[in-house]
C-alpha cells in the first residue's frame, strides 16, 4: 500500500546527480500527493540543468513503480532559462545584491587568499562587500583578515558580522572555539551554509564573496539552491594536477547554472622580492588552455610573492597593505574584470567574453630593475 512515508523513504534513496546527498536531505521535495496507486511528487529545484531534471524524474518514476505505483508524475520547478538563476532565483538573504562563489578543485591553491584580496580590491573600488567563510572544515579567513579571536556581537537570535578593512566578515572560525569545527560533518554543512545566510545580520551589500570548502560537494549545491549566485570564480595554480581539478570546479558551475566569471591562476610565476622581476620557474599561463576549452576567461594571473603569504599569515592582506605591489595591481585588475562581469550578468543575464581585459604583465627581467646577482635570480 502506497503512503506518504513509503514515498518519502523511496525519495530518500534518490541522490542528486553528481552529489552525495539525497533530494529529501537537500530539502528539494516540496509536496507528495497520493491517490490510490497514483503518485504526484513536486520538487523545488531553483538551479539545475535540464538533464539533471530528467535523470531525477526517471529515477523517481522507476523506483516508485517498483513499489506498486501505476502512475507517477514528477513536477520539477526550475527556471526556464539557465541565466534566470542569477537574477530571479530564490534568495534567502535578499539584502545582498550579488553572490560570488570562490571555488577550487583542490585545497591549498589560494582560494582564501584570492577571496580576501579580491574582496578588499572591490571594496577599495567603492563596493559594499562582505566575506562569508563557508569553508567550515578549515576556516582560515579570520587569520587572513586579522580578526582571529574576535567574537561577534549577538543581537536577539542573530549574529552581527565582524568588520575588517571596511568589509563584513563571518566565519565558522569566529563562531566556534578552537578545534570545535571538527564536529561539523555531512548534513550539517548544508544547515551551516543556510544559517550563515539567514541568521547573520549582513547589511545591504553589493557583493558577498563566499570562500567555499575545496572540492565540488554538497555545500556548493546548497548554496546555489539558497541564493542566486551571480558569478563563480575558480582558483587554480599553473600545475597540471591543479588544472585538472579546476575542470571539476568549472563542471560544477555548469551543472548548477552558475555564470562563470573566470579562472584565477594563482602562484603564476614568481616575483623576486629583491629585484622585482618576474620569472616562471614554477610555471605560468597554463590556465589559458582550460579557459579556452571551457569558453571562460582568465580573470587574473597572480604571481607568487612572499608578501602575499606574509600578509595572509599576519592578517595584513597585500592589496590593503602593499597597494603598489604587482600582486595588488593584478588583484585590482581581476576585481575590475569581475565587477564588469557582474554588471553584465545583471544587465542582460549574460556576458560576452571579449569584454574582459587581459591582466597586466610584468616585463621580463630588465636591467633597470635588476639590482645585481645578490637576489639569486637567474636573469
Ligand atoms: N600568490 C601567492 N604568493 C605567495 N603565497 C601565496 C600566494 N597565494 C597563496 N599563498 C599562500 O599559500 C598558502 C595557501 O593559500 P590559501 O590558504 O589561500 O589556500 P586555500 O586554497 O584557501 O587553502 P585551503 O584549501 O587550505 O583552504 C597560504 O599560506 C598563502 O599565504
Ligand atoms: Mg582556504
Ligand atoms: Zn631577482
Amino acid at each position: 500500500m502506497l503512503n506518504e512515508n513509503l514515498v518519502k523513504e523511496v525519495l530518500s534513496t534518490v541522490t542528486y546527480p553528481g552529489f552525495t546527498k539525497d533530494i529529501v536531505t537537500f530539502g528539494f521535495v516540496k509536496s507528495i500527493d497520493i491517490d490510490k496507486d497514483r503518485v504526484f511528487v513536486e520538487l523545488d529545484i531553483t538551479s539545475s540543468a535540464p538533464e539533471v531534471a530528467k535523470q531525477l524524474r526517471d529515477e523517481i518514476t522507476k523506483k516508485l513503480e517498483l513499489k506498486g505505483a501505476k502512475e507517477v508524475s514528477v513536477a520539477i520547478k526550475q527556471p526556464k532559462m539557465p541565466r534566470e538563476t542569477s537574477s530571479r532565483g530564490k534568495n534567502i538573504a535578499p539584502q545582498i545584491k550579488n553572490f560570488v562563489m570562490v571555488s577550487s578543485g583542490k585545497g591549498g591553491v589560494g582560494k582564501s587568499t584570492t577571496t580576501v584580496n579580491l574582496a578588499i580590491a572591490t571594496a577599495m573600488q567603492g563596493k559594499r562587500v562582505g566575506i562569508l567563510d563557508a569553508d567550515i572544515y578549515g576556516p582560515n579567513i579570520p587569520r587572513m583578515m586579522g580578526i582571529e579571536g574576535a567574537r561577534p556581537e549577538v543581537v536577539g537570535n542573530k549574529v552581527k558580522p565582524i568588520d575588517a578593512f571596511g568589509i563584513e566578515v563571518m566565519s565558522m572560525g569566529v563562531l566556534m572555539e578552537e578545534g570545535q569545527s571538527l564536529i561539523w560533518r555531512g548534513a550539517m554543512i548544508m544547515k551551516a551554509v543556510e544559517q550563515f545566510l539567514r541568521d547573520i545580520l549582513w547589511s545591504d551589500l553589493d557583493i558577498l564573496f563566499i570562500d567555499m570548502p575545496p572540492g565540488t560537494g554538497d555545500a556548493q549545491l546548497t548554496l546555489a539552491q539558497s541564493v542566486p549566485v551571480t558569478a563563480g570564480v575558480t582558483v587554480t595554480t599553473p600545475q597540471m594536477v591543479s588544472l585538472d581539478d579546476s575542470k571539476r570546479s568549472l563542471d560544477m558551475f555548469k551543472k548548477l547554472h552558475i555564470p562563470v566569471a573566470g579562472i584565477i591562476e594563482n602562484m603564476s610565476g614568481f616575483i623576486c622580492p629583491k629585484c622585482g622581476t618576474e620569472s616562471d620557474i614554477f610555471g605560468k599561463g597554463t590556465a589559458k588552455e582550460v579557459a579556452l576549452e571551457y569558453g571562460v576567461d582568465v580573470l587574473g594571473e597572480i604571481p607568487i610573492e612572499p608578501s602575499v603569504r606574509e600578509g595572509g599569515d599576519t592578517g595584513r592582506p597585500v592589496v590593503y597593505y602593499h597597494p603598489d605591489s604587482e600582486t595588488a595591481k593584478r588583484f585590482h585588475k581581476a576585481a575590475s574584470n569581475l565587477l564588469r562581469f557582474i554588471d553584465k550578468v545583471n544587465e542582460e543575464g549574460g556576458v560576452s567574453n571579449e569584454e574582459i581585459q587581459p591582466t597586466i604583465g610584468v616585463s621580463a627581467c630588465s636591467t633597470s630593475s635588476n639590482q645585481g646577482d645578490s637576489c639569486g635570480c637567474n636573469h
